[in-house]
């Protein structure tokens, strides 16, 4: 009967919360159902009370004025009013001995406070009843008593009636709402089991599982979708992370092998002493190679992790792009290029003068290295309301369009820049310092050569 199927319906957090609604809807009923039995048999009761009270003071009013003689009169004339009434009178003198009324003798009962009694009914022709009176006893002067009720044997049936209603409307509430509840646990636990055994797919090892909907776009298809495109991202990051390392595996190899056949010529005797110093040089000079790699690729995580954000302070560029120039133009008139800058004044943008500064000296780097002699090299800033603009133009042979997202992944090189200096990490640096500052970078054909344009957004 129990089984593990059960357990685990009863304890999710629907049912529980079925069940706190339950008990709240119970005690709405509850309440409900109270209100109406008090308004209704409680006023029942209440106008009674009222009757009896409103008729036991006229009599007494009329014993005072015309003694026992008339209230007798009053009595029996009311008595033979009502043939099987619900009034109930009875006068007896001191001793309790009764003189009129339709009670056979005085109920041996002992009065509430206020003086109020409930009683069996006992009538004088013996005939046997299980009726209820209530009455109200009341002392004449020359102590006699009078007793003025009524048989609440309709009201108490009323009363009962209520109640049973009011047991039975409890009742149907809990079984109902606790049908409810299991129904609505059972649903909403399917469709977590659904997503349960995806993740459990997932994390198996089966990425490109994802969790599927029910198609009626109800909040669950919500975060089923919320779900799966983070597991697309994370599925893409993955990739990601599979292919950086993959290519720093493939790319450190060559000059590790190169390092390593170096190292094993030292050993063989047959070469002469003087080719030893080469090839020690060239070994250290393949192992500065590779600690320049590592460091390049420490200093692109570094700005990737978003660190530096800390230090951002306001940066002159006009300044930055002149010390850029001073820099380079000597380079580029020495490859016997031509060096072209349009450098205006501008306002100040926040950021990392450092990184700024390496950023546009790879790019730089770039345009002199890749652009043959007698190219054209340019370097524009565009002071605009919101943003900074900044272009670098050469008359290279430009990056063709297929390839001009892939420059930015590490290690990526032009299958025809393999023969020049470089790691292909340079653009991936530059990538993650401009999306530090929020910045974009367009790549477009120059006709010739490569335009790369930078846009770096004020408020950043
Ligand atoms: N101005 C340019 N003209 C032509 N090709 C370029 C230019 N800048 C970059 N590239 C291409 O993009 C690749 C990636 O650039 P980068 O990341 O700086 O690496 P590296 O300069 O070390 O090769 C380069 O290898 C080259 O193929
Ligand atoms: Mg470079």
């Amino acid at each position: 009967m129990f089984s593990v199927q059960n357990v685990k319906l009863f304890r999710s957090s629907t049912f529980r919360l079925a069940v706190i609604y339950m008990l709240l809807f119970s005690l709405s009923v509850l309440v409900l159902l109270g209100f109406i039995y008090w308004s209704t048999a409680g006023y029942m009761l209440r106008q009674t009370e009222a009757t009896i009270e409103a008729e036991i003071t006229g009599l007494a009013e009329r014993y005072d004025l015309s003694g026992l003689p008339g209230l007798s009169k009053v009595i029996s004339e009311r008595l033979s009013r009502q043939k099987s009434g619900n009034s109930l009178y009875l006068l007896t003198d001191p001793q309790f001995k009764p003189i009129i009324g339709n009670l056979r003798n005085w109920p041996e009962v002992k009065p509430s406070e206020q003086g109020w009694i409930s009683f069996a009914i006992s009538r004088p022709n013996d005939e046997p009843e299980q009726n209820k009176g209530l009455a109200r006893m009341f002392l004449l002067s020359g102590d006699f008593h009078l007793l003025v009720g009524r048989d609440v044997h309709d009201l108490e049936e009323i009363q009962n009636l209520i109640r049973e209603a009011l047991f039975w409307g409890m009742l149907i509430t809990i079984v109902l709402a606790l049908a409810g509840g299991v129904m609505m646990s059972r649903t909403m636990m399917h469709r977590i089991e659904v997503i349960n055994s995806t993740c459990h797919q997932i994390m198996d090892g089966d990425l490109a599982q994802r969790i599927p909907r029910t198609g009626g776009d109800d909040d669950f298809d919500r975060l089923v979708d919320i779900l799966n495109r983070m597991l697309d991202q994370i599925e893409e990051l993955m990739l990601g992370v599979k292919q950086v390392t993959n290519n720093i595996a493939h790319d450190l190899r060559t000059p590790l092998t190169r390092m390593r056949r170096r190292l094993d010529m030292l050993r063989q005797k047959e070469n002469p002493v003087e080719r030893h110093e080469e090839l020690l040089d060239q070994a250290i000079g393949e192992a500065d190679g590779l600690l320049t790699t590592f460091k390049a690729l420490l200093r692109i995580s570094e700005v990737e992790s978003g660190g530096r954000r800390g230090n951002f302070k306001d940066v002159d560029m006009t300044a930055l792009l002149q010390d850029l120039m001073e820099l380079y133009a000597p380079l580029s008139e020495e490859k016997g290029q031509s060096f072209l800058a349009e450098v205006g004044s501008s306002k100040p943008i926040v950021g990392d003068r450092d990184l700024l500064f390496q950023a546009l000296a790879n790019i730089l780097d770039n345009a002199i290295k890749y652009t043959p002699s007698a190219g054209k090299i340019q370097l524009s800033m565009h002071d605009q309301p919101n943003q900074l603009q900044i272009a670098i133009t050469d008359s290279g042979p430009g990056i063709p369009p297929e390839a001009r997202e892939k420059v930015f992944e590490r290690f990526f090189r032009l299958e025809e820049s393999r023969s020049s200096p470089g790691n292909g990490l340079g653009l991936s640096l530059v990538a993650a310092i401009i999306k530090l500052h929020h910045g974009q970078i367009v790549l477009n054909d120059n006709q010739p050569g490569l335009k790369l344009t930078i846009s770096l957004p004020r408020s950043s």
